[in-house]
């Protein structure tokens, strides 16, 4: 379900990148052109030289919303001075749970992917980019392919936009469902026609990415929002929400809340809004309480339901033990849940979709999720929670074990759990095995 904030108490904030939700004509070229649409990129080509495009979206500080966060324009501005070949790829994947604000973008703006994609294309020399789409996003691959096919047949796409001399073409790549692809190298890998296993680096994307060449990969929200800063400058930009984290948002909100779905706002908004406001999530569905939150997908980790303050920018999360903002789609748990089950499925999903490039990560998430399993089958001892904390506590990338970050992400998710719902854990062992508590006092006496 796809829900936009209620327009009639939105007294403090305009909706930037979802405007066109419920707009069917606006996926048209013709309805996104009578609404303003293209004009930022005609701008861009016609009166910006690349680096003037690079650096108003470098002051914006227009940070990545694919989960690192990482600057948009300092990204574009790594490339080499002296390339002759630039690919842009658009990270489509959208593959950590629960996250869908790519999909209500695709679906109803693809022309706003468009223009953000030439725009950033023109800027880092691209000329040809590959939107890398969610195999699952079936209908979106139509839409936003027709808005692809339209903008060809206005001259929009292909040579000599807006008669600028530069010219683009841009394809639709679709994945085949793996979480991994949607880490960049990943990705890159899975365009090449190979097994979507993620590369190390050094060398970044940025020296040596697609077919080895100079390449860029942004989300689709980061793309959606820079004609937007071409158009009303980095000023703008800067205005909305706090510092450090400038610019619209949309954040996903799913589970016992009245109103799931993609809302957007500014970065100021803090947990407890997303999920309690009328505008947002409506509160919790039959009088239930929050026990649990994963504000930013499951791999930044777990908030408990006294934690909901931390506000849903780029900084609060790292002060509540959290891996930091990822999607900022926020998945809500309610206390009729039992913990255990919540922490088997995270880890289940983390086992299966380790690559298995990198042994701590394979082992790991195969050993925690058998705890886990355990765990939830009511045959868990004491001693597993030490021991998941451990394997978790041992599995991220910063000890450079691992390839990429989903070691990190599914690290995250478990020892956040175990460190936050440890007394509710230790009482269901105690209470469901009995006998492995008493053995395990034994050991210890
Ligand atoms: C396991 C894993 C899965 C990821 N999945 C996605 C994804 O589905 N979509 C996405 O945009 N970024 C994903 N990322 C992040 C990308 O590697 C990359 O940082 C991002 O696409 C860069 O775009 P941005 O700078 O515009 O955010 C994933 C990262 C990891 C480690
Ligand atoms: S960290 Fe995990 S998913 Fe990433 S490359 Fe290594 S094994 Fe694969």
């Amino acid at each position: 379900m796809v829900r936009t904030a209620d327009p009639t108490n939105l007294s403090t904030y305009e909706p930037i990148l979802l405007r066109h939700v419920g707009v069917p004509e606006a996926r048209t070229l013709e309805g996104y052109r009578a609404r303003g649409g293209y004009k930022a990129a005609e701008k861009a080509l016609t009166q910006m030289s690349a680096d003037d495009v690079i650096d108003e979206v470098k002051r914006a500080n227009l940070r990545g919303r694919g989960g690192a966060g990482f600057p948009a324009g300092v990204k574009w501005s790594f490339l080499p001075k002296d390339r002759t070949v630039t690919y842009l790829c658009v990270n489509a994947d959208e593959s950590e749970p629960p996250t869908f604000s790519n999909r209500v973008l695709m679906e109803n703006d693809p022309h706003a992917l468009i223009e953000g994609t030439i725009i950033a294309g023109y800027a880092t020399r691209a000329t040809t980019a590959y939107i890398y789409m969610r195999g699952e996003f079936w209908e979106q691959f139509h839409i936003v392919q027709k808005a692809i096919d339209e903008a060809y047949a206005a001259g929009i796409l292909g040579k000599d936009i807006f008669g600028s001399g530069y010219g683009l073409n841009v394809y639709i790549h679709r994945g085949g469902g793996a979480y991994v692809c949607g880490e960049e190298t990943g990705l890159i890998e899975s365009i090449e026609g190979k097994r979507g296993w993620p590369r190390i680096k050094p060398p970044f994307p940025a020296i040596e990415g697609l077919f080895r060449k100079p390449t860029v990969v942004n989300n689709v929200e980061t793309l959606c929002n820079v004609p937007h800063i071409i158009e009303r400058g980095a000023d703008w930009f800067l205005g909305i929400g706090p510092e450090g984290s400038s610019g619209p948002k949309l954040f996903c909100i799913s589970g016992p809340v009245k109103k799931p779905g993609c809302y957007e706002w500014a970065m100021d908004i803090s947990l407890r809004e997303l999920i309690e406001d009328p505008r947002f999530g409506g509160g919790m569905r039959d009088g239930k309480k929050v026990k649990a939150v994963f504000p930013g997908g499951i791999s930044m980790g777990v908030v408990t339901g006294d934690e909901l303050d931390m506000k849903m920018n780029f900084t609060d999360p790292a002060k509540f033990g959290l891996l930091g903002l990822g999607t900022a789609a926020a998945v809500v748990v309610d206390d009729s849940i039992d913990i255990r089950t919540v922490i088997r499925n995270v880890a289940r999903f983390f086992s299966h979709e380790s690559c298995g490039q990198c042994t701590q990560c394979r082992e790991g998430t195969s050993w925690m999720f058998k705890m886990t399993d355990r765990l939830a089958g009511n045959l868990g001892r004491r001693e597993d929670l030490d021991l998941l904390a451990e394997v978790s506590g041992n599995m991220g990338m910063m000890p450079g074990m691992s390839i990429c970050g989903l070691s990190d992400g599914a690290a995250f998710a478990i020892k956040t759990v175990i460190k936050k719902f440890r007394s509710e854990l230790e009482e269901c062992i105690a209470r469901e095995n009995p006998e492995a508590v008493k053995i395990a006092l034994e050991v210890v006496n």
